[in-house]
């Protein structure tokens, strides 16, 4: 009995040596988590990106794998991975606000409540930052879930839109092929994208490279800016 014990206990060490040894520990303790997870063998290795997103509670307000997120708040599936990095921090160091949601506040506020403290200490690292966008950039995109009562028509004149406007130029056809550290934009929820373009329109969004897209929406109408949303939020990237 007690050599048995020892032996499953060895056994347990080199497992964990082999799990550790491969970055999975991400600093943690060995604790149970680590023991079950490395039991449960080679073919399922958590990335270290993954539990920092259940752990920092994103999974809290985007879904489960960034595919489920709530309100009128992005995916981030499959999204680029320079391109979540940046976002992250800019929304945690506040250089990303956006416009007024519906509670009055800057869309961007209810992320920062919850990785700044009242006194303005960051609760996430540049590691986390990274491991997570690593993490979720690698996952397949949500698939797309338009409004079940959009029009044929509204829909292919969304597509045009997006085509006389050039949005193609930086964030390719159909939103599927942006420019390296730009957003996808095709399967992103319509409410999203919406809220987005008029942020841009109406110059409340200024972070990152931004400003290069000033001039493409300066013009458009909400009501254009909505055939648009509508029209990427059909688009399947998964296709
Ligand atoms: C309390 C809710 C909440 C939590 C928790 C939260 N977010 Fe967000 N997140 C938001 C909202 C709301 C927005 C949209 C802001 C806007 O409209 O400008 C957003 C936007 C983003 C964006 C920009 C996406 C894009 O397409 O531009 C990224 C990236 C992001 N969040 C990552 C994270 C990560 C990583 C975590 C965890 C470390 C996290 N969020 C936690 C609410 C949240
Ligand atoms: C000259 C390049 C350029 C063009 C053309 C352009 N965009 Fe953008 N767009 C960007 C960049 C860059 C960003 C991300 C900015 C950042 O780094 O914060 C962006 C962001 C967006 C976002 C927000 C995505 C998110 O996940 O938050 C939407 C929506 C969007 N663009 C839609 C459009 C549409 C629709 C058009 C055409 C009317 C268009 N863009 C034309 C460069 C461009």
């Amino acid at each position: 009995m007690n050599s048995m014990r020892i032996i499953t206990r060895a056994a347990l060490a080199v497992v964990l040596g082999v799990a550790f040894s491969a970055g999975l520990g991400g600093g943690a303790v060995p604790g149970t988590g680590a023991v079950k997870s490395a039991q449960a063998g080679e073919k399922k290795k958590k990335h270290p990106g993954k539990r920092a997103y259940r752990r920092m509670t994103c999974i809290a307000c985007h879904g489960k794998d960034g595919k489920r997120a709530i309100q009128d708040y992005p995916y981030l599936a499959g999204q680029d991975k320079k391109y979540l990095i940046k976002q992250t921090r800019d929304i945690v160091t506040g250089k990303r606000k956006g416009g007024k949601n519906a509670q009055g506040k800057d869309r961007a506020s209810p992320m920062r409540g919850s990785l700044v403290t009242p006194e303005g200490k960051v609760r996430i690292s540049d590691e986390q930052i990274e491991q997570i966008a690593d993490y979720l950039s690698g996952l397949e995109p949500a698939k797309p879930k338009p409004a079940a009562d959009l029009k044929p028509e509204d829909i292919e004149a969304g597509k045009k839109l997006y085509k006389k406007k050039r949005c193609k130029t930086c964030h390719g056809k159909g939103g599927k092929k942006p420019l390296k550290g730009y957003p996808y934009l095709a399967g992103q929820k319509a409410a999203y994208l919406f809220n987005q373009m008029v942020d841009v329109r109406d110059k409340k969004r200024k972070n990152g490279k931004i400003k290069t897209m000033y001039s493409f929406v300066k013009k458009l109408k909400d009501d254009e800016i909505k055939l648009i949303a509508d029209y990427l939020s059909t688009v399947d990237r998964t296709k």
